[in-house]
């Protein structure tokens, strides 16, 4: 059987032929604007890099640093600061002979003790079984191990507001290690982009991990230009950058609490979007088109990462908004009865759908808004802020609930 005609497999040729004309035509390097390039040099942040590197000097004579506190909002250098003092540290330490360990984690991942200790243990070069040990032992390892190396070890704990809300005996631990340890120390750098975290922290480890603090101040879009400007440099071949597209990419994330990340990714998924359609150069009509994208993917990354709980919870008001202009909660909690019933979900009280429709409203997917309802009481009136042609994608790729829109008397 012949699987294309000749006309249809001529046009899956072009399609690649102009794919691979157009990348020569726009990409000279195409890496450096992945979320993943960390540039060698981090323009505007050579400040925060000597600052972090003068505290953590000691370490390299035999002393032992404060425990740093780091935060700032999102996207402004501080993974990638600390990321790069610390290995320019490491290097120092390596090339004079010197004794120095560090352990970079992302408590988004490694949210437990366990996983603390289990990561510690492996960055000395011990392996842990993934379960089985008691905790006692694994602790117990990584301080042997960590003695017997005669050095300082810095664990960076990035995200730490993650590790806190999940683990909270995993800080009070690392905090209180040195006075187990007998011939190394240990120093902890934790990082977050939540303003109110030192504030929900206990007493005991805030005065213990904010020893010494380091706050990034958002980018400005004249900074944000410096940086854009640097990697468009490698990045693409000249003359495909229209005048004005650095200046809108910068401003935009000027006014995103100075994000780096989001002026880079919208210079990127800008450049992708020309070089898909064929096109030859980068205009301030493709950052905008970018930027529809890129916000369109955050809801999306959103909504798909939902608990199952709460996923029924927003088909019960996609649902219910379907049918009747207004909804309020009690709509909302008797079609969630029949989806749990129907996908033999456990159903949780009036009550909790009340906090995850509440939850729903803080992640602004919908909006909930006290009504009185006279002899019923308070209720809310609910609705969906986010384009429900979204929230229909993402409940038709969970398979459970996609079913469900097949049910007629729903
Ligand atoms: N001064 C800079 N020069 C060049 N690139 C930078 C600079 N600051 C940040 N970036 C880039 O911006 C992106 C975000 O930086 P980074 O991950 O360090 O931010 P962050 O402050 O840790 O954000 P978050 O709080 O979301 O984790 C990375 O791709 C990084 O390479
Ligand atoms: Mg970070």
């Amino acid at each position: 059987m012949k699987l294309m005609d000749e006309k249809s497999s001529d046009s899956m040729d072009d399609i690649f032929d102009r794919y691979l004309d157009a990348d020569a035509n726009i990409f000279a390097n195409r890496e450096v604007l992945s979320p993943h390039h960390v540039p060698e040099i981090l323009p505007h942040r050579g400040e925060k890099f000597e600052e972090l590197a003068k505290i953590l000097a000691p370490s390299l004579k035999g002393g032992t640093p404060s425990n740093i506190f780091i935060y700032g909002s999102t996207g402004t250098g501080k993974t990638a600061v600390t990321k790069q003092v610390l290995s320019k540290l490491k290097a120092t330490a390596d090339s004079r002979n010197l004794s120095f360990e560090y352990s970079y984690m992302n408590c988004q991942h490694v949210d437990t003790k366990y996983r603390v200790l289990t990561q510690l243990c492996e960055d000395v070069g011990i392996n842990v079984p993934f379960t089985g040990l008691h905790f006692d032992i694994i602790y117990q390892k990584f301080k042997d191990a960590l003695d017997e190396l005669h050095t300082l070890h810095v664990t960076v704990l990035d995200e730490v507001d993650m590790l806190y809300k999940k683990s909270t005996e995993s800080l009070y631990i690392l905090t209180r290690m040195n006075s187990d340890l007998d011939f190394s120390k240990i120093s902890i750098i934790g990082i977050t982009n939540d303003v109110n975290f030192k504030e929900t922290l206990d007493p005991r480890i805030r005065s213990s991990l904010s020893e010494e603090e380091i706050v990034f101040s958002p980018y400005t879009a004249e900074q944000l230009r410096d940086i854009l400007t640097q990697r468009a440099k490698v990045a693409f071949h000249k003359d495909v950058l229209d005048f004005g597209v650095i200046n809108l990419c910068s401003a935009i994330g000027a006014q995103q609490h100075g994000d780096a990340r989001r002026s880079l990714d919208l210079l990127r998924v800008a450049a992708e979007l020309v070089e898909r359609n064929g096109e030859e150069k980068i205009t301030e009509l493709h950052v905008r088109k970018a930027q529809q994208v890129i916000e369109r993917n955050t809801v999306i990354e959103v909504l798909t990462s939902l608990p199952i709980q709460t996923k029924v919870v927003l088909q019960a008001i996609y649902l219910g908004e379907g049918k009747n202009d207004e909804i309020t909660t009690g709509d909302v909690y008797e079609i969630y009865n029949k989806i749990c019933k129907l996908i033999r979900l456990d159903q949780l009280t009036a009550r909790r759908v009340g906090d995850l429709i509440n939850e729903l409203d803080m992640l602004g997917i919908v909006s909930a808004q006290v009504i009185s309802k006279g002899r019923y009481g308070r209720s809310k009136r609910i609705h969906l802020t986010v384009s429900s042609k979204q929230v229909r994608n993402v409940l038709d790729s969970d398979f459970r609930l996609s079913k469900i829109f097949e049910v007629e008397e729903l």
